[in-house]
């Protein structure tokens, strides 16, 4: 049985691209059966239409509103189900998805994160080289790492669960920051480490399958 995976993006997708790549180079031993964005401008949608994977758009209107979001959510998990994924892979999908989303979907969802989370929910991380620095959570990481002025960001791929950017680690990869970083030079050397990674991560749970 082919291992399907739908991954949900929100912006450029060199992540999603990533994934295309060892698919296209039989390298992933499964299929991207669906990629979903929650914006129409996701370029990502263009990656996979060029790859001929199926891409739908369910844009998010008014976010704040909590029947709407609940009704967008609904539809997002039918629009996945149709296609039977063994595995969702949030390759930057900037929402939060609910509990009752998860559930439907148990242990099959799985996060990208620019930066270093533990395994156990804390509030701090232990580096390589055993310095340990904040858990950075919440959508401006890569900014806040800056900002505090650690010396060592990095990427992390995670099981979802209902807390946010939590849930055991399935790998991790450092990223030392240089004094003249910006959020983008930063950004872009971390994900060069997260696009390794999360084929590494979907090849091992594909053949764990
Ligand atoms: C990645 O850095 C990913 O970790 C991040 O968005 C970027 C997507 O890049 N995700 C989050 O911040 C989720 N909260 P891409 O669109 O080039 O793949």
């Amino acid at each position: 049985m082919t291992f399907r995976i739908a991954v949900l993006v929100s912006g450029g997708g060199s992540n999603l691209q990533a994934l295309l790549d060892a698919q296209a180079s039989d390298a992933l031993n499964g299929e991207i059966a669906l990629v979903v964005a929650d914006r129409a401008d996701a370029y990502g949608l263009q990656r996979a239409l060029q790859h001929s994977v199926a891409a739908a758009c369910i844009p998010l209107k008014r976010p704040r509103d909590h029947a709407i979001r609940a009704a967008w959510e609904r539809r997002l998990a039918n629009v996945i189900a149709a296609f039977e994924p063994d595995l969702i892979v949030l390759a930057g999908f900037m929402r939060v998805l609910s509990p009752a989303f998860l559930e439907r979907f148990p242990d099959q969802v799985i996060n990208q994160h620019p930066a270093l989370l533990p395994d156990d929910g804390g509030a701090t991380v232990r580096t390589s080289a055993g310095i340990e620095i904040p858990a950075l959570r919440g959508a401006h990481v890569v900014a806040d790492a800056l900002r505090l002025g650690l010396p060592i960001t990095g990427c992390t791929v995670h099981r979802v669960t209902p807390a946010v950017d939590d849930g055991p680690v399935l790998a991790c990869a450092e990223t030392p920051i240089q004094p003249d970083d910006t959020e983008e030079t930063l950004h872009e050397r971390i994900k060069i480490q997260e696009r390794r990674l999360i084929v590494e991560v979907v090849q091992r749970l594909a053949n764990d399958a």
